[in-house]
């Protein structure tokens, strides 16, 4: 594939509610994002992803927004914005938003005039249908993992309207010209004022299957997952081609696209020269942990050759048509040392170490998400009104309507909150740990956490945040870079409870992902990282990662 520029960029996703609050009400805010600026690029990230800072009544934190043209009074100004976008270009660091196109809220302008008047032009920028005598017009189940995919509109006789997501989230007709140019019109906008590019929001979800026809159902509420009629399906290509054309290829721009649903057969379209994006994540493995990433309680026992084989099918699945977009966490995903270090007595540096070097070294570009690069930890709450995000209740309420206790059920919900990610940002010892001053934060910290926190391993040269600073520099490292950025991947065969890999000529990856001592070959080389502080030849001690530039005559 042709080089370009992104290839080379170090992400680091900020969820602005919960990264630093100047203005000590509570929230996370631009100008505590300006703040911090200086502490990011000491780690030596390249690329901000900002979770949405957009006008929102913040159903879903954000991702249901009212006003795409103005930032969330909450989060600061558009004055503050730019300043944030001029500040960390000083910084060499560039700044993309998180675009969110496959619904708006419904507080936004034109939901508001589609349910004022039946015959705006706005009507037909979302999805209404008429109902089957007064029910939901199909049996689809929405994304969040409870109820229908549907909402009665009120004050008028049978007439409901779609969203994938919560009720406060009504999808976009896609099938709309004049609603898809608006779009393109406000993307445009924002390239204009200085933003490298976009994380897509749950793109493959804009087209919908247009018989709007009942699925077999999936579970005793007789309802079917949405997504099976709504999630890349059929011409959805023609939406994504124009979105392409119409407003990133024209200015260079980088876009990840969050697009759920793409089998690896197609990644062509998706990520090819001429795809709609320039990664997309995959979360193939991100998932392993459960059957479906919005059932919860449909838990697996997966094992580490499972992950292993998702890993490797990813990257040479990937690499053979272009560049993935490789991640341990997100906004949406428990904390990664609780979902793939099963040994609690390593869930804590060691276990974020060796999951450091697992992902970070994978061929693509490496998204870290805030905390993980301190290791922090998920927060186990004691009981469900604990939770603010709304997929944890709708699959709290889930579980228990497909028969699973209280009990139970707020133990599926503790594993994989999307609140886990989202406990405010721990800076120091501080009260607070240093979020903000002394306001209540909009989310509780966690009461288990060890206070993991950026000053105090700052101080330690042994510290999880020096490790995550030690491997950008070493992707960066002109030495090692045409190994690690632009080599190819190659599956390394080892024992059972070993991820092991190469990049390009002479990088070699190694982690044992188990409590248990493995004797395997490993080539003889100079050891660049090391989880621990020695190593043995042909050992990896409990949950020991390596990376070795193998010796040229090996
Ligand atoms: C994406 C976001 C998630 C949000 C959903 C609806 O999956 O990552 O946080 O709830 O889309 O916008
Ligand atoms: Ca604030």
């Amino acid at each position: 594939m042709t080089e370009k520029w992104w290839q080379n960029e170090i992400f680091y996703q900020i969820y602005p509610a919960s990264f630093k609050d100047a203005n000590n009400d509570g929230i996370g805010d631009l100008k505590g994002i300006i703040e911090k600026l200086p502490t990011l690029s000491a780690l030596g990230i390249t690329t901000i992803w900002l979770s949405p800072i957009y006008c929102s009544p913040m159903c879903d934190n954000g991702y249901d927004i009212s006003d795409y043209e103005n930032i969330e009074p909450k989060f600061g100004t558009m004055a503050d914005f730019n300043h944030l976008v001029a500040s960390a270009k000083k910084l060499d660091i560039k700044i993309i938003m998180d675009l969110v196109i496959n619904h708006t809220s419904d507080q936004h302008l034109w939901f508001k005039k589609a349910l004022k008047n039946p015959n705006s032009p706005y009507r037909d920028y979302y999805i209404f249908k008429q109902g089957l005598n007064g029910e939901a017009p199909n049996n689809w189940r929405s994304n969040f993992g409870k109820g229908s995919s549907w909402t009665k509109v009120s004050g008028e006789d049978n007439v409901f309207y779609h969203h994938v997501f919560s009720k406060h989230q009504p999808d976009l007709n896609w099938e709309n010209p004049r609603m898809r140019q608006e779009i393109y019109n406000m993307i445009n906008r924002w390239l204009a004022r200085g933003v490298a590019g976009f994380r897509v929001d749950a793109i493959t979800f804009i087209k919908k299957d247009q018989d709007f026809a009942s699925i077999e159902p999936d579970g005793v509420d007789g309802l079917g997952k949405v997504k099976r009629k709504a999630e890349n399906r059929p011409e959805i290509e023609k939406f994504l081609n124009e979105l392409n054309e119409k407003t990133f290829e024209q200015s260079d721009a980088v876009t990840i696209g969050e697009a759920s649903g793409v089998s690896y057969d197609e990644l062509g379209q998706f990520i090819g020269e001429k795809g709609y994006f320039s990664m997309i994540f995959d979360f193939h493995y991100a998932d392993i942990d459960v059957y479906s990433g919005s059932e919860w309680y449909r838990k697996t026992k997966w094992t580490v050759k499972e992950l292993r084989d998702e890993i490797y099918h990813s990257q040479l699945s990937i690499q053979k048509v272009g560049w993935a977009a490789n991640f341990l966490e997100n906004h949406d995903q428990p904390r990664s040392i609780n979902k793939y270090i099963k040994d609690v007595n390593y869930q804590g540096s060691y276990g974020a170490k060796t999951l450091g070097i697992l992902f970070f070294f994978l061929r693509g570009c490496p998204f870290i998400y805030q905390g993980q690069e301190i290791g922090m930890v998920n927060a186990a709450r004691t009981q469900i009104s604990d939770f603010n995000d709304v997929s944890s209740h709708d699959n709290y309420e889930r579980a228990i309507e497909e028969g699973f206790t209280e009990k139970e059920a707020l133990k599926f919900v503790n594993d994989r909150s999307r609140d886990n990610g989202r406990v405010p940002f721990h800076w120091n010892n501080d009260r607070n740990h240093g979020f903000n001053r002394d306001h209540k934060p909009w989310l509780a910290f966690s009461t288990q956490d060890k206070l993991v926190n950026v000053k105090d391993e700052r101080k330690n040269v042994k510290s999880v945040w020096y490790f995550y600073k030690r491997m950008i520099e070493i992707r960066k490292n002109p030495t090692y870079s045409a190994d690690l950025i632009s080599g190819d991947f190659k599956v390394i065969e080892s024992n059972e409870n070993v991820i092991a890999y190469g990049r390009g000529e002479k990088i070699q990856i190694y982690v044992n992902l188990s409590s248990k001592v493995v004797e395997t070959a490993i080539p003889h080389g100079n050891i660049l990282l090391n989880t621990y502080e020695d190593y043995t030849n042909n050992t990896l001690f409990p949950y020991q990662g390596i990376l070795i530039e193998v010796d040229k005559n090996e």
